[in-house]
């Protein structure tokens, strides 16, 4: 996006408030040293754990979390100026990606939260969970049907506390919806000019892009539809906001913030099955390291960067790979830190009728301080929404050519291969080029949901303080490339509906592309992350040689340990995958406590 990055969240940082006073800064102010639980990461999934296993007063939890508090951080609240609380701030791992060769050899920030409450805490707020065969195909890979969308969908109810606004009739399925859950979800809030234009072309082109009235998940996922958020009154609704807040004041829940942990610890060396039963916390490179113990389980939900780098730092991978670290090996887990995969994506920008877009909401400080204002008077305005109105999921035909060399990745004929996102103004996604700052953009996100590409994560040294290596091998596949190409011209036949007529004036700059060659030129110059990653410490059946963790998550091989976070994800759901990562959570509660009888 072309926020003036640091103007805003320099302003913005000032008015921050102090930490939680519920929350612990130092080893020190622990109630005690040994717990029943400890969750290493306070992001998306591990509040979501704090929060139900808490539910049971005689059950005592840590959460451990490496950032700091999120109270008071506005880029972090304020919906709108998500874009700018990642990548290299405070808040972020700073991660990048190796230079890709899927895209012209280039390198780029691969966006991590590292603030209470993850990624829930910095991303982009949208909010869905997939299709019902994403929970089907994992399902069937893992052997266990608590994991398929019929058993899932209980969790949405759980999870989910929906309020539709004002204009909602008509914009979402009631049935497809709780609102009695944990976290607030609705529909966005500031009307574009070009909303009602999109529904129109919905209705010429009905085709192609028919209009969904709920894209939110299950078995109708496919087709344009309203965009629905993880917002409560104009403000950010994360893990930390929702889960954690409701739990915060239970006196069996302790949460200590701005602690690393570096190792996993392990009980006693010479058994066969090794038991993890604590781990090693720090400040940072030069503190002292302290030991903090799990009596029942330590539970690992730093996410898909994070988890596998601890797992491999604790010699719980490639026995080859630990041990050319210099690290003994544990247990010798091939797929740890393999099987990467996430979604990618690029802008496509299209010139726009002028002065009707929010372009000058990220190009003109003054523009951007009135919506500022309205936010902080009101919690409403354009810094009240996210970042887009309308998106849509999309499959190739199913005669397309590409199937005749490949087989389909997609998780069955109900889940998407593509999705455009609609935004009100220029690039967002790695912004394709400059684009002149005294005209109207339309900008529309192109994703590739079904990636067959898989990358992976590797330990760059022992340091738990060294960020790992990070090789997603976007766009290297056939497919891949291939579908990409396809839904770019679909967007330009989109664009050129009658609806946008003397609105949309055409494709700017290098959005013109016509030929394959210019197409793949086009998104391997121009497309990054949208941020989706998953399948480092992949679920399968408990004797799959494949995967890390069984189906109940715990770690093969391994007593004490268990894996709840996206990394989980065998293959990464066709859809944003925030929703997908709360509901894993949830069920994962529910395992762990009948597990345990808590
Ligand atoms: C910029 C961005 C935009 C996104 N936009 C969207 C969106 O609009 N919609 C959507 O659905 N999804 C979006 N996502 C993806 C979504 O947020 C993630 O898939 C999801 O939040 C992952 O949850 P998690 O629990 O696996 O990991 P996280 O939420 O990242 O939690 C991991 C936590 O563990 C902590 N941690 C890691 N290592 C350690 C350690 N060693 N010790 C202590 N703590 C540790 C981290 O600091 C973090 O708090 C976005 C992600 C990003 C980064
Ligand atoms: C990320 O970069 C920001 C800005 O340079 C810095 O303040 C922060 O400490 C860095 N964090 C990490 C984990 O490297
Ligand atoms: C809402 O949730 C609470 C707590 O989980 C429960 O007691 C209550 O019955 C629920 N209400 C409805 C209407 O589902
Ligand atoms: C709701 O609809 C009315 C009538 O179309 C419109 O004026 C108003 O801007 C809409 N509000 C929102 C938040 O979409
Ligand atoms: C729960 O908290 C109470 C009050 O702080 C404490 O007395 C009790 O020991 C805790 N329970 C466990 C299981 O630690
Ligand atoms: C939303 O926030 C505004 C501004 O702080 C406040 O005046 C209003 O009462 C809030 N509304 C709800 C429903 O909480
Ligand atoms: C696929 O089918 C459609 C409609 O039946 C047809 O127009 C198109 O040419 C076919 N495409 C290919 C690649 O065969
Ligand atoms: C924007 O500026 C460029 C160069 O400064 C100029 O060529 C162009 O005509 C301007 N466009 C508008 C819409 O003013």
């Amino acid at each position: 996006m072309r926020h003036s990055k640091s103007n805003l969240l320099f302003a913005i940082l000032c008015t921050g408030q102090a930490a939680q006073a519920a929350l612990y800064t130092d080893f020190s102010q622990l109630p005690r040293t040994s717990f029943d639980f400890v969750i290493v990461g306070g992001g998306t999934a591990g509040n979501v754990l704090a929060n139900r296993l808490t539910e049971n007063s005689a059950v005592d939890v840590l959460v451990i979390e490496a950032g700091v508090s999120d109270e008071g951080v506005l880029p972090a609240i304020i919906p709108f100026l998500a874009p700018t609380i990642t990548p290299n701030t405070p808040y972020d791992w700073n991660y990048t990606v190796v230079p890709q060769e899927g895209l012209n050899s280039r390198v780029f920030p691969y966006n991590r939260g590292k603030i209470l409450g993850g990624s829930s805490t910095v991303n982009y707020l949208i909010h869905q969970y997939g299709s019902s065969d994403d929970y089907d195909k994992l399902a069937s890979i893992t052997g266990d049907p608590g994991w398929s969308w019929t058993n899932m969908k209980k969790y949405i109810y759980k999870h989910e506390k929906f309020n539709p606004g004002v204009n909602g009739t008509g914009r979402y399925v009631p049935e497809n919806h709780g609102t009695n859950g944990t976290t607030s979800v609705g529909l966005t809030t500031y009307p574009y000019k070009i909303d009602d234009k999109v529904l129109e072309a919905t209705k010429q082109l009905s085709n192609e892009f028919p209009f969904n009235p709920d894209t939110s998940g299950g078995e109708n996922v496919l087709g344009i539809g309203w965009m629905q958020s993880s917002i409560k009154n104009g403000s950010r609704s994360s893990s930390s906001t929702s889960y954690l807040h409701d739990a915060i004041t239970r006196p069996n829940l302790s949460v200590l913030i701005e602690h690393q942990v570096i190792k996993l610890l392990r009980q006693d060396k010479k058994l066969n099955e090794p038991v993890f039963n604590g781990v090693l916390v720090s400040r940072g490179p030069n503190a002292i390291a302290k030991q903090l113990f799990a009596e029942r389980e330590v539970i690992l939900s730093a996410g898909t960067v994070g988890t596998p780098q601890l797992l491999l730092i604790s010699g719980i991978g490639s026995k080859e790979d630990v041990e050319s670290h210099g690290i003994s090996s544990a247990i010798d887990i091939p797929a740890v830190g393999k099987n990467l995969v996430d979604h990618v994506g690029a802008t496509m920008s299209f010139n726009a009728q002028n002065l009707d877009t929010l372009d000058p909401l990220v190009n003109d400080p003054t523009a951007a301080q009135t919506a500022l204002d309205t936010w902080t008077k009101t919690r409403s305005g354009p810094y009240a929404s996210t970042l887009a109105n309308q998106f849509g999921f999309f499959r190739l035909p199913s005669n397309a050519s590409v199937f005749s060399v490949t087989t389909d990745p997609a998780s069955g004929p109900k889940a998407a291969h593509w999705e455009l996102a609609i935004n009100d103004f220029g690039g967002l996604v790695e912004p394709s080029h400059p684009l002149p700052v005294n005209a109207s953009f339309i900008g529309v996100i192109v994703a590739l949901v079904a990636p067959s590409s898989r990358g992976y994560i590797k330990l760059a040294s022992a340091d738990p303080f060294d960020k790992p290596i990070i090789d997603p091998r976007f766009l290297t596949t056939t497919f891949d490339i291939f579908t990409m190409r396809e839904a770019f011209r679909a967007v330009k036949r989109l664009m050129k509906a009658p609806a946008f007529s003397g609105y949309i004036l055409g494709p700017y700059g290098s959005s013109n592309a016509e030929t394959d060659e210019d197409i793949d030129e086009f998104f391997r110059s121009y497309s990054a992350t949208v941020w989706h990653a998953v399948g480092t410490a992949a679920m399968s059946t408990g004797n799959s040689k494949d995967g890390v963790v069984d189906a109940s998550l715990k770690i093969k091989g391994a007593k004490g340990l268990r894996v709840v976070d996206a990394s989980i994800w065998p293959f990464v759901p066709c859809a944003h995958t925030q929703g997908p990562t709360y509901l894993i959570a949830e069920r994962a509660a529910d395992i762990i406590k009948k597990e345990h009888k808590i």
